[in-house]
């Protein structure tokens, strides 16, 4: 028996890193999964991965910054689906660790954008659907240790600081209601971020750098998969409103 079996889940940022080897442990795992990017043909290879688990797996492009296009993904899944039992919201962009003096109204609004607004709304769409289901739900909100660490910049770490505020306020609002809101922060990941991220700005980079050497071994995004499905999973069935570190220690100093 899966972890997850017949679950109905919904993940964010799918096509890449932590949210693909989530997809693919889910599906191990007997879920029923929305796989939501904005790479079609990233997703449509995933998909394919997936057959022969035991699981389902079907995608829906999507740009998270959008908030028509979270609540077009949340109708997919129930119309796909049936229902909507689990969220993982995983989606997010780096910014290019500057301090707030140098940081360019693009860049804040862009992080904002996706990590923070684009976040927002698919929640709001979630829990929507969890309420007018009437029977609990299971959130599970990828933070950063850039919410109470300073590992990025300015834009970044506050976006990611937004993040673990709705998660707690989600968790309180809706707890008469079952609805589960847990934050999962990684540390450092080997996933596409450090590719795709803006090249860095000097200053900003040095201070953030110095917390580099506390990092230690990278994580793999199977690790930051693991841990996510324990929050997802009835195993943490009395965990709500926590932010669950997954860094290795990183931020233990
Ligand atoms: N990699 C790390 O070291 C690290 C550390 C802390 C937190 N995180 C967080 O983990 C999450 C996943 O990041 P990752 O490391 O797997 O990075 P990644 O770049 O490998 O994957 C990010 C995913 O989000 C998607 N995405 C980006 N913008 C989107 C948008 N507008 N709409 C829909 N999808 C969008 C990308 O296409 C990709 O699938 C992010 O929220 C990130 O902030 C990562």
């Amino acid at each position: 028996m899966g972890r997850l079996d017949g679950k109905v889940c919904v993940i964010t940022g799918a096509s890449a890193g932590i949210g693909r080897a989530t997809v693919l442990l889910f599906a191990q795992e007997g879920a029923k999964v929305m796989a939501a990017a904005r790479r079609k043909e990233q997703l449509e290879e995933l998909v394919k991965e997936c057959e022969g688990l035991p699981g389902e797996v079907d995608y829906c492009v999507t740009d998270v910054g959008d908030a028509a296009s979270d609540a077009n993904l949340i109708k997919a899944a129930v119309e796909r689906f049936g229902r909507l039992d689990i969220a993982v919201n995983n989606a997010g962009v780096m910014d290019d660790n500057t301090a707030i003096a140098d940081m360019s109204d693009e860049m804040l609004q862009k992080v904002f954008q996706i990590n923070t607004f684009g976040l927002m709304y698919c929640l709001r769409e979630e829990c929507k659907q969890f309420l007018a289901q009437g029977d609990g739900g299971v959130i599970v909100n990828i933070c950063s240790v850039g919410a109470t660490h300073q590992t990025a910049g300015a834009a970044y770490c506050a976006s990611k600081g937004a993040v673990l505020s709705v998660t707690k306020n989600t968790a309180y609002m809706y707890k008469d209601a079952e609805i589960r809101c847990n934050a999962l922060s990684p540390g450092g990941v080997v996933t596409d971020i450090p590719l795709v991220m803006p090249p860095a700005d000097e200053f900003g980079f040095s201070r953030t750098s110095e917390l580099l050497n506390f990092s230690g071994e990278l994580a793999m995004p199977e690790d930051l998969a693991d841990a996510i499905l324990f929050l997802a999973s009835d195993q943490s069935r009395y965990i709500n409103g926590v932010e669950l570190k997954c860094d290795g220690g990183w931020t233990s100093f």
